[in-house]
């Protein structure tokens, strides 16, 4: 087995039984009841829209299965499977190991072909160039590409990248050249004000902010090496707070939130913190291996029917009004604000 193959599967293994001890500090944002919504379940609304993309939901499941191979084949295909039947986008893992290896390109072309018609978004790192963009968007007739910032992820990585010069250039130049929506991404160590600020000079309209919270890249490849850096365990700036730095600027920038997302609770709060949409990875990865499709469809629909009954109790129609929805900031979330002047 090659050593990117080895290497994708110990992240699957390794996401399913890393234990968690941080946290995304949505238990920081409360919901303001209201005893008058004036709502009926029937009309609440849960559509959005990404860029030009309209989802019939703010659910979205995130890229995991890069690599290739038979087992991440059958994972794509499973998850292609349920994003068709649930009507949520899919975005697939990294597809760099098919643009160097044209003989894994069927693990990635599996999710469109039992999917023709559905969102599918492409993956590459921010070592992609334009040329390799084009190619993992035609690749799988990609409706938009994830562009996967993961600095700290290399770092741990042992035969990781050490050089992170010009991302922001390459960036550039593929938004500039491609047909589709980019979205740049984090892997769970979250964005900064800084960062979207930086990304949106450069012509991006569509952030998932990878907040720290939920599966935790560091521990992953800590796993994976003998010498440990413990000093990157807790790094990163947690879900809630990188959504607020994310929505604080007022740029003009689409935000999908991630990182630790578990329930419609989860997703509801992060849009009243600004985002349009949320991604999930490391819950839906463990409910499908441990579960099956079955379970997950469930499970999405689960979340769809209680995001509606949060919505009906908060008196917000559509996804909209919840961004608008009154919420209260409490513990190290609003020390973070505070600090960080964001209010
Ligand atoms: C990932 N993630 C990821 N992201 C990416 O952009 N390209 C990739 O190839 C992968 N691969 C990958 C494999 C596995 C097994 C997992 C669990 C995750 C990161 C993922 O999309 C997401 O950003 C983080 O996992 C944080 O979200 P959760 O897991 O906390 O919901």
């Amino acid at each position: 087995m090659s050593s990117r193959k080895q290497r994708k599967l110990e992240h699957i293994q390794h996401a399913l039984s890393v234990g968690q001890d941080r946290t995304h500090g949505l238990e920081d944002i409360k919901f303001v009841h209201q005893s008058l919504p004036n709502t009926n379940i029937d009309q609440i609304d849960i559509s959005t829209k990404v860029g030009e993309l309209l989802l019939s939901s703010p659910i979205l499941i995130n890229a995991m299965t890069g690599g290739g191979g038979e087992y991440t084949r059958s994972i794509n295909k499973s998850l292609s499977l349920v994003a068709k039947y649930s009507n949520i986008p899919l975005a697939v893992g990294s597809q760099m190991s098919a643009i160097k290896d044209p003989s894994e390109r069927s693990t990635f072309q599996i999710a469109r072909k039992v999917n023709p018609n559905g969102i599918i978004l492409a993956n590459l790192g921010s070592e992609a160039t334009v040329e390799d963009a084009k190619r993992a968007v035609d690749m799988i007739e990609a409706n938009g590409l994830q562009i996967h910032l993961n600095v700290i992820q290399e770092l741990v990585m042992p035969e990781g990248d050490r050089n992170f010069e010009d991302a922001l250039l390459r960036i550039e130049k593929i938004i500039h050249s491609i047909s589709v929506p980019v979205i740049v991404k984090e892997v769970g160590f979250g964005m900064s004000k800084e960062t979207c600020q930086r990304l949106t000079d450069a012509g991006v309209s569509l952030v998932d902010i990878g907040g720290m919270g939920g599966t935790n890249f560091s521990s992953i490849e800590n796993k994976r090496r003998t010498r440990v850096l413990d000093y990157f365990e807790t790094w990163g700036i947690p879900t809630a707070a990188s959504i607020a730095e994310a929505a604080s600027s007022k740029l003009p920038l689409t935000i999908i939130a991630s990182g630790g997302i578990q329930n419609a609770l989860d997703v509801a709060k992060s849009i009243a913190l600004g985002a349009s949409v949320t991604a999930f990875a490391g819950h839906f990865l463990k409910l499908l291996l441990n579960l099956g499709e079955q379970a997950l469809k469930e499970e999405i629909s689960n979340i769809e029917r209680d995001l509606k009954f949060i919505m009906t109790a908060l008196g917000a129609k559509s996804i909209k009004e919840l961004q608008n929805a009154p919420i209260v900031i409490s513990g190290d979330t609003y020390h973070w604000l505070v600090q960080r002047g964001i209010d």
